[in-house]
């Protein structure tokens, strides 16, 4: 057997640290615009473009991935594209983050869930379940998701607890609020990124991004791959964290 040389900081060091990283996939629509096709092809892209990510920012060690799937307003789009995207959600939900195809990677759904159809809320159950014991890269999905409507689910849930429990006003504290969120034992991310060269934050990650570092880029999110990442992770790696300090 191959004796371990490496001590542990340096087997980890093409991660910088890094254990988190949020991206806001951008541009599926663009992509498809580009090239004379319907944007539900650009989502469909899109889809393949994350399945193939989360395999290589599994071998690459990273610990927790977050995207952004659907926005609490993404619902105002065309029917027949939200349609789309939904299908893309039962398919992958069904096909590809689970049974056959991943052995390893542990899937966890955020957002206001219960809207959902029904079923796509169900299978989430499922695939959640069936991973939770998985110990690879662990990938999050926002599903009618915002960092608002998150806040305020969490403020509801954390006063009905209070009510109950006769808990004093004294009590409520960041580390208190924050057990209520959806990401609760999942730690913030280091890095958000946002493809296709908007620089905005779009109610993603609210509570969790207030000290991240920012990685724009203008490629399209069906063209960004684990190279993209890890300039991302180098970019992080020369900035200075100084959390207000
Ligand atoms: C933003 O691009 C993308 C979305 C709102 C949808 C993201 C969905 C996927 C990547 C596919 C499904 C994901 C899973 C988990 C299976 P846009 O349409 O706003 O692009 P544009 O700004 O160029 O129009």
């Amino acid at each position: 057997m191959k004796e371990l040389t490496s001590s542990p900081a340096e087997l980890n060091e093409p991660l910088a640290g890094v254990e988190h990283i949020a991206i806001i996939m951008d541009g599926n629509g663009r992509w498809a615009k580009k090239r004379l096709m319907p944007r539900n092809v650009g989502h469909k892209k899109g889809a393949e473009n994350l399945r193939k990510l989360i395999k290589d920012a599994d071998s690459l060690g990273l610990k927790y991935l977050s995207v952004y799937a659907f926005s609490t307003e993404n619902w105002k789009r065309d029917k027949e594209e939200v349609e789309s995207i939904m299908g893309l959600f039962r398919k992958y939900l069904t096909e590809y983050f689970t049974g056959n195809e991943n052995k390893n990677i542990r899937v966890k759904l955020i957002g206001n869930l219960e809207a959902l159809p029904k079923d796509i809320f169900q299978k989430g159950k499922e695939v959640e379940k069936e991973t939770a014991n998985y110990t690879g890269l662990t990938l999050i999905i926002a599903i009618n998701y915002g960092g608002r409507d998150e806040i305020v689910r969490a403020a509801k849930k954390m006063l009905i607890n209070l009510q109950k429990t006769n808990t004093l006003i004294e009590n409520i504290t960041e580390a208190a609020f924050e057990k209520y969120l959806d990401t609760y034992t999942i730690p913030h991310p280091e890095i958000v990124i946002r493809t296709s060269g908007e620089l905005r934050i779009s109610n993603f990650l609210l509570w969790q991004a207030a000290y991240s570092e920012f990685y724009f880029t203008n490629t399209l999110w069906p063209d960004f791959t684990i190279e993209d990442i890890k300039k991302a992770i180098e970019e992080y790696s020369s900035r200075e964290r100084r959390f207000g300090k």
